[in-house]
């Protein structure tokens, strides 16, 4: 396994790679690997000639109070869980690295970032949107592979590709869940027994509202209910969004109508869980 810490030696790695006919698969991580991101990282692998996974916790997507500090990093050992699922290359950068001093440019997608995840932590997606064109640029990857538990992050990096007319083609892959159904997440592990015994009413209420669409079920402000009602029986559960939108615009909407998203968040102590439902299509009456 090679690690990578300086960009002008990625540069020269992917310019070789492109000048030997080599596709390159991208796995954008912060680390703290678990089987969703290596699940990413097999995806690539099956695709493309190289797979090279980034491990950088990305400071500019992270708001003032929230965990950038105490993110887990675990180097050693995503470098091993990621050269067993295929990965070749590790390009892990320091902040200085990607960050230079007087750092001034951000990208902002506009449309899509305002609601959901976007209207509780407001400066995240711009640091994200930068993050992944800074990386994008440094490894010009083929393809990038993304989770669809981040489904708007996936639809905003999506825009993104397509107005800045990038030359790489976005891979989105599956919510990777435990047995229980919880979703994986690097952040499940800040979870205390008890919090993570109860977190998986996140999955609970996507598959009760599942249940209630396949019956026919179309009003969304009846299947919102149903999923609050659902989430609010766990005392150390709050809410912090619960959205049903279009799945294109990420408008709200009153009515399921395919492709809708249905997106949670709910706060465990600090700890902020996301998971998300998309529905393709409804049963006809
Ligand atoms: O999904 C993540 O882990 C991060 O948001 C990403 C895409 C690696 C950018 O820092």
């Amino acid at each position: 396994m090679k690690i990578i810490t300086t960009i002008k030696e990625m540069h020269e790695y992917s310019a070789d790679c492109r000048r030997n006919g080599k596709s390159i698969g991208f796995v954008p991580t912060m680390g703290a690997l678990h089987e969703g991101h290596l699940s990413l990282i097999r995806a690539s692998d099956a695709e493309n000639d190289i797979t090279i996974v980034s491990i950088f916790v990305n400071p500019t997507q992270f708001g003032a109070n929230e965990d950038l500090d105490k993110y887990p990093r675990t180097l050693d050992r995503d470098t091993e869980l990621s050269a067993e699922s295929g990965a070749d290359v590790i390009f892990a950068p320091t902040a200085a690295e990607m960050y230079g001093a007087n750092y001034a440019t951000y990208i902002n997608v506009e449309s899509l970032t305002q609601g959901l995840c976007g209207k509780s932590r407001p400066t995240h997606f711009r640091g994200v949107t930068t993050v992944v064109a800074k990386l994008f640029n440094i490894v010009s990857p083929r393809r990038a592979y993304f989770g669809q538990k981040d489904a708007q992050q996936l639809a905003v990096i999506s825009k993104m590709v397509a107005d800045l007319n990038m030359s790489v083609e976005i891979i989105p892959c599956p919510i990777v869940r435990e047995l229980d159904g919880l979703a994986m997440s690097s952040r499940n592990m800040y979870l205390t027994p008890a919090e993570r015994e109860q977190a998986t009413i996140l999955y609970e209420a996507l598959t009760a509202a599942q249940i209630l669409i396949t019956a026919g079920e179309t009003d969304a402000a009846i299947i919102k209910e149903k999923i609050a009602s659902i989430l609010n029986t766990k005392n150390l559960a709050t809410i912090d969004y619960v959205e049903i939108v279009d799945f294109a615009t990420f408008h709200e909407i009153e009515t399921i109508k395919p492709p809708t998203l249905i997106a949670l968040a709910v706060k465990f102590g600090n700890t902020r869980l996301i998971d998300n439902l998309i529905i393709n299509e409804v049963q006809k009456p």
